[in-house]
């Protein structure tokens, strides 16, 4: 790779310990993927910021950079593995909140900002579109290149780090155009109306194409939020780091001859996927995967109203802090705690260590999921933020009070059979009297 003599100073310690360990890591992913130079990056995000993953080794080697190292572009962080203030709300353990601290406390030496979220887009790290950016987090990856139209490559936690202490990254992968045009059109003949319908897509979509980037025709519209549940589900499901979605991303790109459909059935098939029979009474409640929009709180807000969560159930809404500042000017989190739910800033139910506190996760997130299921081995049930808020209240999931309903109906059937089967027994009766 060709390097600037700023690069090769970086390379010989000329910058301190922490830039030339992270160029050593920058230049051998450029020399491992064939990268003709390194580029200058707008952004960053780094993942991996939970003591749950990165455990004492991770620990140390963040401690050691902070000796030295200072970022040199913005740079976010991904949620940690607990609520920065409130963690004992949460129920978090003493010995790990210390060292999820300690981990938060060698970021801020080097200058991160320390707003855990895996949307960083909403708290201000909002890249325009063509900018060159290092972000780690898979959903957030795939919302910089699909919906904003940046470029970035899914880094992982260390390789962020070196592109925030050296503003560089390796030219290679999503920063080329030729690696950014559709391989596959995915005809979409389905209703996509919530958020849940658009995370089954991306569940159905991802299943179907894995990592390749899909071109979705018939997609009418889409929100932001909407947006961002797809992110999340096509990029557990399938792997892909962007989309494009015909009249609605800002991409262009060459027209794929490959092409596949998706039905209704398709996202059907997705959503009883999600959704584990039986445990109707979902013990924890979650929102906010990826992190809750302030539009996502406000109806959250309007759903809990006057309503209480029921007594031993969890509500967590999974939030950057800034957000909820915002949502606390508004009157949001008065309103969503009055009724007994709780924010879960800078975590999420994910990367908190909540593994054996709880059975089963009522959420609207088909990436949650994915892991609820896999890391804490929880029964998950998928569903609308209606239908999660319903079963927070009412403490049953939406099959159970339908099994209830469908009971009660049978029941008064055979009742009316019982009762039209003892008629004519009496009018005969009443007959030979
Ligand atoms: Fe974000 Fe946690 Fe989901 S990091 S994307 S809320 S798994």
């Amino acid at each position: 790779m060709d390097l600037t003599s700023e690069e090769q100073g970086m390379l010989d310690g000329k910058f301190g310990n922490a830039v030339r360990k992270s160029m050593e890591i920058l230049v051998a992913l450029g020399n491992i993927y064939g990268a003709k130079r390194l580029i200058d990056v707008s952004s960053v995000q780094i993942a991996g910021v939970s003591y749950d993953n990165l455990g004492e080794a991770g620990l140390d080697y963040l401690s050691e950079l902070a000796k030295d190292g200072k970022t040199r572009v913005l740079t976010t962080l991904n949620p940690a593995g607990m609520d920065l203030v409130d963690w004992k709300k949460l129920g978090i353990p003493e010995d790990f909140a210390k060292k999820q601290l300690a981990v938060i406390d060698a970021f801020k030496k080097m200058g991160v900002v320390t707003s855990c979220t895996c949307t960083p887009y909403f708290i201000g790290n909002l890249p325009h579109y063509g900018d060159h950016v290092a972000w780690s987090e898979s959903s957030a990856v795939c919302f910089a290149n699909s919906v904003l139209g940046a470029r970035t490559n899914r880094e992982g936690g260390p390789s962020a780090i070196a592109s925030a202490l050296t503003g560089k990254t390796a030219e290679y992968g999503m920063h080329l155009d030729e690696n950014r045009q559709a391989q596959v059109i995915v005809k979409v003949r389905a209703k996509l109306k919530t958020i849940p319908d658009f995370g089954a897509l991306g569940y159905a979509t991802g299943k179907k194409i894995g990592n390749k980037i899909p071109l979705f025709v018939g997609v009418k519209r889409a929100s932001v939020e909407e947006l961002k549940s797809l992110c999340a589900s096509i990029a557990t499901y399938g792997g892909t780091a962007q989309f494009h979605i015909k009249g609605i991303t800002p991409d262009r790109t060459h027209k794929p001859s490959e092409e596949i459909i998706v039905t209704q059935n398709d996202l059907d098939d997705a959503k009883t996927a999600l959704t584990d029979e039986g445990y109707d009474e979902p013990d924890i409640i979650a929102l906010g995967c990826p992190h809750c929009s302030i539009n996502e709180v406000r109806k959250i807000a309007e759903l809990l109203d006057g309503k209480k969560v029921k007594e031993g159930k969890e509500f967590w809404i999974c939030i950057a802090r800034p957000i909820k500042e915002i949502a606390e000017q508004a009157g949001y989190v008065k309103t969503i705690e009055a009724a007994g739910a709780k924010f879960a800033c800078d975590t999420c139910m994910v990367v908190a260590p909540i593994k054996g506190r709880f059975k089963c996760l009522a959420t609207d997130s088909a990436k949650s999921c994915f892991y609820a299921r896999g890391k804490n081995a929880f029964k998950t049930k998928f569903g609308t933020a209606e239908e999660c808020v319903d079963a927070a209240v009412t403490g049953e999931w939406k099959l159970k009070q339908a099994k209830k309903k469908e009971a009660k109906k049978e029941e008064a059937k055979s009742k009316a059979v019982e009762t039209e089967a003892a008629e004519p027994a009496e009018s005969t009766e009443s007959a030979e009297k």
